[in-house]
């Protein structure tokens, strides 16, 4: 790997590498429970309760995504594999799936997922998502999960998304946008990006950055204000936002569902 880690790479790193470690939730003992509600409970039954726990995202790609029997499809940012297992189940055996993330212990959890529920058509690929391990024009579909907003540089993973989709090819992701400029203590603190807050850009920007690398017929559809996960990160912070109305911030981070296509 040429791409050198940041220090937000290397907070964020570690910040995973201790959750799932300790099994523990994205941001707090509970949060990511709410992950229950993101999916169709029919999709989360098809896997074991072990593999659908260990989940640190903040929506439901999969949906999102249509995937058809087939279809390549990359997971930026796989985390314990619980997309990519998913996906492997939508694509069946003639289609693959590749997850990519640079927590050696996430890849390694979702290896051990993979191996329990017999999943022979998934691969995890130990990366940074600005420097993706996959080939030119080699994927149907990208799929992601509340991983973007924690990537220092956005614009070059977009440019590597890009890259790597086929022509045609479509990005279907769930990630954490804001409608407004963040308090500059809130960007400045590395536990607030860590814990998916202080990374979030404004779906404006969010926009104008899969424009710049190519992407046409865009869309980003907010589902809800993640106010859980705000507290934790200004608690972690130890913060309390003088000078900025608390309410304003809850109504300024949200999850979305993004969508953005390679031309054919
Ligand atoms: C919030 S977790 C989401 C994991 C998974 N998508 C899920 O829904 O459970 C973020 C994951 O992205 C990975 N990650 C964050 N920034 C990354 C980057 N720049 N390159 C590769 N992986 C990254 C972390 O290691 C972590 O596993």
């Amino acid at each position: 790997m040429s791409q050198s880690p940041t220090a937000i790479h290397k907070v964020v790193r570690e910040h995973y590498a201790e959750r799932i470690e300790n099994d523990a939730a994205c941001c707090g003992d509970d949060c990511c429970s709410t992950n229950k509600s993101l999916y169709p409970a029919d999709l989360l039954a098809t896997v074991p309760a072990e593999v659908s726990n260990t989940s640190y995202g903040c929506g439901d790609p999969i949906t999102l995504a249509s995937l058809k029997p087939g279809e390549t499809v990359l997971d930026l940012g796989s985390g314990a594999g619980l997309d990519c297992l998913l996906a492997a189940q939508q694509v069946g055996e003639t289609g693959r799936v590749i997850g990519v993330d640079m927590t050696p212990e996430m890849i390694e959890r979702a290896q051990s997922n993979a191996k329990r529920v017999h999943a022979t058509n998934v691969e995890f690929r130990q990366g940074y998502l600005e420097e993706l391990p996959v080939e030119n024009n080699t994927i149907n579909v990208i799929i992601s999960n509340c991983v973007i907003n924690l990537a220092p540089d956005k614009e070059k993973v977009f440019a590597e998304a890009f890259r790597v989709l086929k022509p045609g090819g479509k990005l279907a992701v769930s990630d954490i946008v804001t409608n407004g400029k963040l308090p500059d203590m809130v960007r400045a603190s590395l536990s607030a990006w860590a814990g998916c807050v202080a990374g979030a850009v404004e779906a404006k920007d969010y926009i104008a950055m899969l424009e710049a690398v190519g992407f046409t017929g865009i869309s980003i559809q907010p589902t809800y204000f993640d106010k859980e996960i705000i507290d934790r990160a200004l608690a972690e912070m130890k913060l309390t936002l003088t000078g900025y109305p608390q309410e304003s911030i809850y109504q300024s981070v949200f999850s979305a569902r993004i969508v953005a296509h390679k031309p054919a």
